[in-house]
């Protein structure tokens, strides 16, 4: 192969590159990790080259076999990279070359790498994206799956983290399900516009060679082509989208996070993680630590990073392409890496996490969760509502003071306060019919909860 000295754009140079601008120039660290799609646009390209009358069909069918054989030897190990090279792009070219010769410099036209390096991230992000919608779709399975177990799992609802109305567990599990299905369709929705085929855009003015880009197009599995070569070549708008939706995923996943780290503490006690998905302390024997959920709610601030640097880079470039895009991969790949790590940590975690109803239900009984229950009780009895909210608050006022709940206050206090109230306020104000009684849609009643999971499954299906 060209060794890092012989540079295949040497012609118009008369020095060797300093070695340390090789060094900088090179992007084969990271974007090595594309040479299955980069070999994948080459074939197709090299087939439609052939089929078009641009090389020979013996040529275009010598590149052909001798990518298979370079993709076989990387899958392999058998073949290693070149650190020197300056890109996939060109460590895939110099191998071929040296394996099959001539034809090997035929591959290259009609093409730039700044078209190639926008097919190969494209395919490389559209196969991401398949593998993080997959991820998505088992953890919004697994809270639903948890979910159907506690359907009548009475806890607090907060506000300002401070408890507020009762709800269930379950229902309190299906925001966050809502939240992910969100995600998954802005993924989808991303995954659209990353669905078009760049090759063909040439450097920016696109090419004399009578190529066919459709062809191209479907071999590689695209949707469609791109539309103008100066946009084909110098868009990342799809990296941006995708890393956008991924931040809001991390946020959603860090929220969660935040939660479970919270249910966890001896102040709440709500769930436990399992053993295998908690860590200890290296002093304090008894300590057992939430880490997975603190490392989720760190990594959403890295991978609103990776979104920043991205928006950064392109803000200032003119049209078309400009090197400051070879650092799109970098973050754009982090953003990937890191949420396939989140999900795919989170998702047993969440399953194996043992869930203390008792702890629910007792927090449930302290905080006056019941009190609009308690005003609409009046309110039901002709009660204008705000007259209802001022009794309450003088009852609840009244319990604080007795250090009792509204539960356990005697009838004869209620009474003093309305001549309305009457034995059935007890059943009114109990926490589990507080709930059945929210039956509206989307409210936690149990009947409410399993079509919001129904509802949830056929979504995702
Ligand atoms: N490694 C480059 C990148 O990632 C490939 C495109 C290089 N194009 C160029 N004109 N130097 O952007």
């Amino acid at each position: 192969m060209a060794s890092a000295n012989q540079k295949m754009w040497a012609g118009r140079f008369a020095k060797e590159t300093d070695s340390r601008v090789n060094d900088f120039n090179s992007s084969i660290r990271f974007d090595s990790r594309m040479f299955r799609q980069d070999i994948a646009g080459s074939c197709a390209h090299a087939q439609m080259l052939g089929d078009c009358g641009i090389i020979e069909k013996s040529e275009s069918a010598a590149i052909i076999a001798g990518l298979k054989g370079i993709l076989a030897d990387m899958e392999s190990g058998k073949l290693v990279l070149n650190p020197e090279a300056e890109d996939i792009h060109m460590f895939v070219e110099a191998e071929l070359t040296s394996r099959i010769g001539d034809a090997g410099k035929r591959l290259h036209t009609a093409r730039s790498r700044n078209d190639q390096v926008a097919l190969d991230l494209r395919l490389y992000l559209k196969d991401e994206t398949k593998e993080i919608l997959f991820l998505v779709r088992e953890l919004i399975t697994t809270i639903a799956d948890l979910a159907e177990q506690h359907t009548r799992t009475v806890m607090p609802g907060y506000t300002h983290l401070q408890r507020a109305q009762p709800i269930t567990f379950a229902h309190h599990l299906m925001a966050y399900a809502n939240m992910l299905l969100r995600d998954l369709q802005r993924l989808e929705d991303a995954n659209k516009r990353m669905d078009f085929m760049p090759l063909g855009s040439g450097a920016l003015a696109a090419t004399t060679y009578p190529i066919n880009r459709k062809q191209v197009c479907d071999l590689l599995g695209f949707a469609d082509i791109t539309q103008n070569s100066l946009d084909g070549v110098s868009d990342r708008d799809f990296a941006i989208e995708l890393t956008s939706a991924i931040s809001i995923l991390m946020m959603h996943l860090s929220r969660f996070s935040e939660e479970i780290i919270l249910w966890c503490s001896w102040e709440f006690k709500f769930v436990e993680l399992d053993d295998a998905y908690a860590t200890g302390s290296s002093i304090m024997p008894q300590k057992k630590n939430p880490d997975v959920t603190e490392l989720i709610r760190g990594k959403a601030g890295r991978v609103y990073g990776d979104l920043q640097t991205l928006l950064v880079m392109m803000k200032g470039l003119p049209l078309a392409y400009n090197k400051d895009m070879q650092e799109d991969k970098e973050a754009v790949f982090d953003a990937v890496d890191t949420v396939k790590l989140c999900l795919s940590t989170f998702i047993p975690m969440l399953a194996t996490m043992r869930v203390l109803p008792e702890n629910m239900r007792a927090a449930a009984a302290r905080g006056f969760i019941n009190a609009t229950d308690c005003a609409d009780y009046l309110v039901k009895k002709g009660l204008p509502f705000r007259d209802a909210y001022k009794i309450t608050g003088q009852l609840v006022a009244l319990c604080i003071e007795k250090n009792c709940t509204l539960e356990t206050l005697p009838l004869a206090e209620y009474q003093a306060l309305s001549a309305e109230f009457a034995e059935d306020v007890y059943k009114a104000i109990s926490l589990e019919e507080c709930v059945l009684q929210r039956k509206a849609e989307g409210g936690p009643a149990p009947e409410s909860v399993e079509k919001q999971i129904a509802y949830i499954r056929t979504a995702i299906a």
